[in-house]
């Protein structure tokens, strides 16, 4: 990322291949693929940039939350690199990292503002006000979204990862042709809950037989689908009209449904709220955006120690966490 805040590259190196025979991203694969590859996509993102490694003058790595084994190959490239060089080293939370990602397309998108994180280990809503802070206002008690997209996959033998394949199936689908449930949870509740959805799919795929299998699972995918983003979309817009603001943003793996993209602007264009997704490219995890919430970090002082941590379950700094919980966040210093 230059100063100003432009993606001056970005690379990915994705690891679907690696994982896909298993059905689901294998913790000890993935450390390794980590350690393959960090250091060449590092060097291809500084050629494609133009740049130098004399040109680096701060150093942003991820610090969880996330697979540890992972976490400490970033971690450790990151502060060498940081080392080596003798520029600050930044920790970034990766929700941070999602969060961020919201402002990269729309600098200006307003505070206070909902912003909804939909990703393979998240589904929460928060409430970001004008100075930073952010308060949870809900999350899922069980399986987050991209979860329940990537188990009905498995179920639906569509491979890994599960979301974008259910998305492109569903678009030949049928989204009313199987009423699944919609969890709701308590009136008013701001909390998500999915796995009764996911046995729901199970249980209907199991009892349809694989004679009418095949010839409905388009509609299946497109039905499910249609579960999750009802969910999410009505969720969202609750939390938008209880905490009386006029922005939302949805951010995360998730956010590249296309069904989610389309339903949230046509709610969002309804009700005239200011509505946030980011392109494709930002909203499944890749590296720009944690550079993007590192370049506020340093900007704010908010530098890390060398003795800085990996932390496979780091949780986000809210307005509700304890001062106890705060000091806890240890390797972090002011500059
Ligand atoms: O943010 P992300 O890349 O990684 C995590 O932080 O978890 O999100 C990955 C999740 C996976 O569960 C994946 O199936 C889901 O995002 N996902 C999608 C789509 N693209 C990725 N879910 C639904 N539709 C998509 N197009
Ligand atoms: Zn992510």
């Amino acid at each position: 990322m230059s100063g100003d805040g432009q993606i001056a590259a970005s690379v990915l190196c994705s690891q679907h291949d690696v994982h896909a025979r298993y059905g689901g991203v294998v913790p000890e694969l993935a450390a390794r693929r980590h350690i393959e590859t960090v250091d060449t996509i590092t060097a291809e993102a500084l050629r494609k940039a133009g740049m130098t490694w004399a040109d680096i003058q701060a150093v942003a790595v991820t610090q969880g939350p996330g697979l540890a084994g992972a976490l400490l190959v970033g971690l450790s490239f990151g502060k060498s690199l940081a080392y080596a060089l003798r520029v600050p080293l930044i920790g970034v939370n990766h929700l941070e990292g999602h969060i961020a990602s919201a402002w990269m397309d729309q600098p200006d998108f307003p505070t206070p503002c909902v912003v909804l994180v939909v990703s393979g280990g998240h589904t929460h809503l928060y409430l970001v006000q004008s100075g930073g802070t952010m308060q949870l206002l809900g999350k899922t008690l069980d399986d987050a979204a991209g979860e329940a997209f990537d188990k009905a996959a498995k179920i639906l033998g569509l491979g890994f990862p599960g979301g974008p394949a259910i998305d492109r199936l569903a678009r030949t689908g049928n989204a009313t042709a199987i009423a699944f449930p919609r969890p709701y949870l308590k009136p008013g509740s701001l909390d998500f809950s999915f796995s009764g959805l996911k046995t729901a799919l199970l249980y209907d795929w199991r009892d349809r037989g694989q004679s009418t299998q095949q010839g409905m699972i388009a509609d299946v995918a497109a039905s499910y689908q249609e579960a999750i983003v009802d969910v999410l979309v009505e969720k969202a817009f609750r939390a938008v009209r209880r905490h009386h603001v006029r922005a939302l943003a949805v951010v995360g793996g998730v956010s590249a449904n296309s069904r989610l993209r389309t339903v949230l602007a046509a709610r969002a264009a309804a009700t005239g709220i200011r509505l946030a997704v980011p392109p494709i490219t930002l909203c499944t995890d890749n590296a720009a955006m944690i550079a993007a919430a590192g370049q506020r970090a340093y900007r704010a002082g908010r530098l890390a120690a060398w003795d800085l941590e990996a932390s496979a379950d780091l949780p986000l700094p809210t307005e509700a966490d304890s001062p106890s919980l705060r000091s806890r966040t240890s390797g972090t210093r002011r500059a």
